[in-house]
């Protein structure tokens, strides 16, 4: 048995290093697999069953994608808010014990922090959290340390600069969390009113990384070998007008990767609003639809891990 086979999978601190390493390993060999047009067929007879309750196009569609390249089945809600009985008042407990006994494992995205901990305690099948509000969002995380390796080479000795909506991005949270048990060196660029949580800077600080914060995105661009930029989380402000003086406060654009350390690259959770501007996208820096894609080879690892279908 695989150290991850039954589990749930809700935060990135569920899981050690050695077992992140273990889905990034497995999830390059399934990539070099599907480059190969081999058919795989690990989890054929398995279903999985998609809720999501907040909207997504990637997440829920390279789960999805994800499956079904391994030879298993999927049902889904897509707009579990207004579709499902969540309509009605069902709770995300009810509806996780319910939708545990149609399906092997729960991919959940809900608004509410807490939530993909919720549906875990109430579900008997393994519960992976797809993203639980400002909370996290750990299978992106993976996939965005799957990326960075590919793209550098290398996890340790790498300068990461987390770029954007820092208090509400669940992506950058979970990834920070991440990036932490590797020697890296972390900057953080945020307003002041997005920064980054203080409990998960004091974490990390703890955990003994080397962490900058600064609002100096020009400056941060100039150090960093990663430039990990998000979108302001609009969704997540109670104030309109709060949400629309910080749009726009950093935008990456051509000019300045072209200032920027050589060879540096630019990743983005995706979607973006303004933050990256399209001259960006013909670059060789541009590594943020490669890292989309990536998603695919990496769920497949964590489904046929917790499914334990590989060992
Ligand atoms: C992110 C999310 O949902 O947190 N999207 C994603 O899963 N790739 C980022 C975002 O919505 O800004």
């Amino acid at each position: 048995m695989n150290p991850l086979a039954g589990r749930d999978i809700l935060s990135i601190t569920d899981l050690t290093k050695e077992e992140m390493e273990q889905v990034l390993d497995q999830a390059a060999r399934f990539a070099q697999a599907l480059a190969q047009g081999q058919r795989l067929d690990l989890l054929s007879g398995r279903i999985l069953a998609t809720l999501f309750y907040e909207p997504s196009t990637r997440t829920r569609l390279s789960f999805e994608s994800a499956m079904h390249r391994l030879g298993g089945a999927v049902i889904s809600v897509a707009q579990g808010r207004l579709s499902s009985s969540a309509a009605k008042g069902e709770t995300v407990a009810d509806a996780a014990r319910v939708v545990a006994g149609y399906a092997d494992v729960i991919v959940q995205r809900h608004p509410a922090i807490g939530s993909a901990q919720e549906a875990a305690d109430a579900a008997d099948v393994p519960v992976i959290n797809a993203g639980d509000g400002a909370g996290e969002h750990p299978t992106q995380a993976l996939l965005d340390l799957y990326t960075i390796r590919r793209e550098k080479g290398r996890l340790d000795g790498l300068h990461v600069g987390l770029v954007g909506d820092l208090k509400y991005g669940r992506t950058v949270h979970s990834l920070a969390r991440a990036l932490a048990h590797w020697s890296v060196t972390m900057t953080f660029v945020a307003p002041p009113s997005l920064a980054m949580p203080a409990e998960i800077t004091a974490a990390l600080r703890e955990q003994g990384c080397t962490v900058h914060e600064t609002t100096d995105l020009r400056a941060a661009a100039q150090v960093c070998d990663v430039l990990y930029v998000t979108r302001i989380q609009k969704e997540r402000f109670a104030d309109p007008d709060e949400y629309r003086a910080l749009r726009g406060s950093y935008v990456v654009d051509r000019a300045l990767v072209e200032a920027a350390k050589p060879g540096i690259t630019i990743m983005h959770p995706l979607p973006r609003v303004d933050e990256i501007a399209r001259d960006v996208d013909p670059l060789p820096n541009a590594a943020y639809f490669r890292q989309a894609h990536n998603g695919v080879p990496v769920r497949m690892a964590l489904l046929a891990l917790v499914l334990d279908a590989v060992s």
